[in-house]
């Protein structure tokens, strides 16, 4: 929690703090059956992702984003939020036919844009990417490269795109810590075939395997203090492909190539995530290799639409699995999802019937994915309630107590008993037991002083702890696509 208060500026808090006292000394707003018109959902303060991996010790809880969805100020408005997303990625607007449209002719507009709205808002970039086999301008896979012309192509590229916003993607923890977090570069991106054997792309026929180091070289001249990654899809568990990754870590690594992380992407299928064990071991095997390992691309998509209940329960675990995972490794640095909500997600326009791969739908509501990345950064526990940095999120029965705020709300009946030991200044507080049966909530939370509300407050600390039971569950409900 600590961490999480250094690393939010104090302008940030302020309105969170008035929120919350508001909040805090009004009567339990829970019989009301009108809230909505008070605390209109796309207002309320939520637990944020990012406050949430801060707490846990991880660097950052990131998002891919796109220059074109800025105009959606709803979008913006979560988007923006420090305890939300610490990290951005840009989807498209650094890749090369965006940067280097003709030979030598580098378009910086967009990639500035991206960096300028991360810088504003305090949060660290991750440079996406180099080199890959998509995304390329026509002048250069309409030519016939001899291998040295290729060769000088990609140095170009690479030297010139990571010396454009070297340095300008680092970011220093405000106020309290002289922390800084260097910039962060996918420099290779998707080398491998599933089945392990390299990807036969312009790079590969041309230069056989030379353009990794090629490139890695030129990036490293370009911003000597940048963490360079290998970046790959289809790696989150044992496999061919993430051993044929790892045995490349270890020859770049041994040739002493500047590589510093691999970045596995997690672009998962609902039901298809491996066990966490499993997911725990090769992350740690990749980090053994002396590289930070991140999770830059996470998305848990579904083949079938819509989604039933079950469903969107399994990919709130898959969710959840992925996160702990890199929670739990030391060596991961940090989540980044491929958009944080349906609205915007790659995957309809790449895979025809499939989708609904984010933790947010397209209302920008919370799914049951959402409190699987939150769960996902918090410890292990089989107790009644779980702790999101500081914030108490109510489990009732193992449930998650979770609705749209539009659901009906009729058919929620909780009845909390809170146990209150201290204050906000850890001073013991007198305060008896409440209980209280609400109905018409939605999202629980207790405050500190034993009152029971409907809407998410952040930093409120010194609930010794509640319990509870579920009478009845509310449905997240699944919209249109039916
Ligand atoms: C944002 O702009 C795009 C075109 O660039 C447009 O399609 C979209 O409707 C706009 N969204 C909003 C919320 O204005
Ligand atoms: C590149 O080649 C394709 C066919 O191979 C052609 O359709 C396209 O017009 C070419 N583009 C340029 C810019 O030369
Ligand atoms: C991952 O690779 C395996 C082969 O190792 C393949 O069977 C599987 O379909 C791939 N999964 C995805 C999601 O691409
Ligand atoms: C590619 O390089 C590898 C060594 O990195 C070598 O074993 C292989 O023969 C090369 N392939 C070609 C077609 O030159």
């Amino acid at each position: 929690m600590v961490t999480v208060r250094r690393w939010i500026p104090v302008v940030l808090l302020t309105p969170i703090l008035l929120t919350a006292a508001h909040s805090a000394s009004s009567p339990p707003v829970a019989r009301q059956a009108t809230d909505d018109a008070v605390l209109p959902s796309s207002s309320l303060p939520r637990p944020g992702f990012n406050a949430a991996a801060r707490s846990a010790g991880k660097l950052y809880f990131g998002t891919a984003t796109n220059n074109y969805q800025w105009n959606d100020t709803a979008y913006v408005a979560i988007l923006d939020d420090l305890a939300m997303f610490g990290q951005l990625t840009p989807a498209k607007v650094m890749k090369w036919s965006y940067t280097e449209p003709e030979r030598g002719v580098f378009t910086w507009e967009m990639g500035d844009q991206f960096v300028a709205l991360a810088e504003q808002r305090g949060k660290l970039v991750r440079g996406h990417n180099c080199v890959w086999y998509n995304d390329l301008p026509a002048w250069v896979t309409n030519t016939t490269w001899t291998a040295p012309e290729l060769a000088e192509v990609v140095q170009e590229h690479c030297f010139n795109i990571v010396r454009h916003w070297a340095g300008q993607m680092t970011r220093c923890a405000p106020v309290l810590t002289r922390i800084c977090f260097s910039d962060s570069w996918d420099v290779i991106n998707e080398p491998f075939n599933d089945d392990g054997t390299w990807r036969t792309t312009l790079w590969y026929n041309t230069l056989n395997t030379s353009y990794i180091p090629l490139a890695l070289h030129a990036a490293h001249r370009a911003d000597p203090h940048a963490k360079l990654y290998i970046n790959e899809y289809n790696t989150t568990g044992p496999g061919p492909k993430a051993s044929a990754l790892k045995a490349l870590v270890r020859a770049l690594k041994a040739a002493g190539v500047p590589l510093h992380g691999v970045g596995v992407q997690a672009h998962e299928v609902v039901g298809q995530v491996p066990p966490l064990a499993d997911v725990k071991r090769n992350l740690g095997e990749f980090a053994a290799l002396g590289v930070e390992v991140a999770i830059t691309e996470l998305d848990v998509r579904f083949v079938g639409l819509p989604p039933d209940e079950e469903g969107l329960e399994r990919q709130r675990r898959d969710f959840e699995t992925v996160v702990r995972a890199c929670r739990e490794v030391e060596g991961c640095v940090g989540v980044t999802v491929w958009d944080w909500t349906d609205k915007y997600s790659w995957v309809p326009a790449s895979f025809p019937g499939e989708g609904d791969a984010c933790p947010f739908d397209v209302d920008l509501e919370p799914k049951p994915a959402y409190y699987g990345v939150l769960d996902g950064l918090q410890e292990e526990t089989s107790s009644a309630s779980r702790k999101y940095g500081a914030f108490q999120h109510i489990k009732l029965n193992h449930e998650v107590v979770r609705a749209r705020y539009d659901a009906p709300a009729a058919q929620w009946r909780i009845r909390v008993r809170v146990h209150r030991p201290t204050d906000t200044h850890g001073n013991s507080a007198s305060g008896a037991l409440a209980e209280e049966e609400i109905d018409d909530v939605a999202d629980v939370l207790v405050t500190v002083d034993g009152s029971v509300s409907r809407c998410w407050m952040p930093e409120i600390v010194g609930i010794g702890g509640f319990e509870g039971e579920l009478h009845h569950s509310a449905k997240y409900v699944p919209k249109g696509k039916t």
